[in-house]
């Protein structure tokens, strides 16, 4: 991998995604428009969002601007928003793409992905729609096959340039792969660092030519509000501080050098200015491969996994559980 060059990752024909993007979950509104500013301003060209974390029209507000004032071009991003949990059917697919091309205020999404392999029955525009037993009201009736075939639609309309999972098994997208009749998932985005690494499901991805996108790279230590308990921190692993300092680096640079060397794109989040700019600053060094080594070796395989859905009530319960 040179170093000195920000690194892109092949997607369908002649799309290219940054393997470094901005993560956008968990940011409120406020500090979003400042961030995502800052982001821009620091050199982020691709930008992670969904419409489950409703903050797309923030985001939008701030593309806008940055086209409007030809500060940007709208071919220079790339912009990632999913389907959500309620829009799991192929009615939902074309309904939740185009709210979620309004909220952002373009014509089309660079990469569009199945937020969950599990679908939720839609009430209004509940996100988490419950049912008496205060449990999400799953539809067990989500068929990928379907919905599969109306996300390539949404390629062939021009609404978005590549389309993609997350969260799925590898069980979950071996089928899929299987029923993709026009177009393959050109990108898996899961929970992906350092106490978790997903060896086998990112040799699957590899082998199948499925790009592979790491949500949470920092360990997700913003979560531990979400999950009401304590998250390890793994910015303070040993290895990866003596790493850090051999190189000058700090250990989130060096969290997310490891992922990128790994040929896996990541989305860290922050809204701290000095820290957004400094997760981008991680292609002018590399890693040995004996640095890769020690770091491969932090991994805690399944005991390492943070989001395991279980925050949401009910969805454990699922006959295909876990994702
Ligand atoms: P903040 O937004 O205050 O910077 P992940 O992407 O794994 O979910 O991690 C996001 C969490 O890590 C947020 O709490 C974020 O806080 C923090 N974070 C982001 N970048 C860095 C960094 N370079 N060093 C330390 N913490 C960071």
């Amino acid at each position: 991998m040179a170093v000195g060059k920000e690194v892109y990752l092949d997607l369908a024909e002649g799309v290219k995604i940054p393997a470094l993007g901005f993560g956008t979950w968990q940011a409120s509104d406020e500090e979003l428009e400042k961030a995502v500013d800052c982001a821009l301003e620091a050199g982020y060209r691709h930008i992670d969002t969904a419409y489950a974390y409703e903050n797309e029209k923030v985001l939008g507000r701030v593309l806008r601007k940055w086209i409007d004032s030809g500060k940007i071009k709208r071919e220079d991003l790339f912009i990632v928003t999913k389907l959500p949990e309620v829009g799991n059917r192929p009615s939902g697919v074309v309904k939740y793409l185009q709210r979620s091309l309004d909220n952002l205020g373009l014509p089309y999404v660079d990469l569009y992905l199945v937020h969950t392999p599990f679908g939720y029955h839609e009430r209004g525009d509940d996100l988490h729609p419950m049912t008496d037993k205060g449990m999400i009201d799953i539809d067990l009736s989500t068929d990928h096959a379907a919905i599969w075939k109306a996300m390539e639609d949404q390629v062939i309309a021009g609404k978005a340039r590549s389309i993609g999972i997350s969260n799925f098994n590898e069980k979950q997208i071996e089928r899929l792969w299987n029923c993709a009749e026009r177009i393959k998932p050109s990108m898996l985005q899961v929970e992906l660092h350092l106490y978790f690494q997903q060896k086998d499901l990112v040799n699957y991805c590899h082998s199948k030519n499925i790009k592979v996108c790491a949500y949470s790279p920092l360990g997700s230590r913003g979560s531990s509000q979400l999950l009401g308990k304590e998250i390890p921190d793994v910015l303070n692993n040993e290895v990866v501080k003596s790493i850090a300092k051999k190189h000058g680096k700090t250990p989130a640079q060096i969290l997310l050098r490891h992922i990128i060397q790994r040929g896996i794109a990541a989305i860290p989040k922050s809204t701290n200015p000095q820290r957004i700019l400094q997760n981008l600053q991680i292609f002018d060094f590399e890693l040995s491969s004996e640095d890769m080594e020690k770091l491969n070796g932090q991994d805690q395989g399944k005991a390492g996994r943070i989001l395991d859905f279980s925050f949401f009530k009910g969805v454990p319960s699922h006959p295909e559980y876990p994702f």
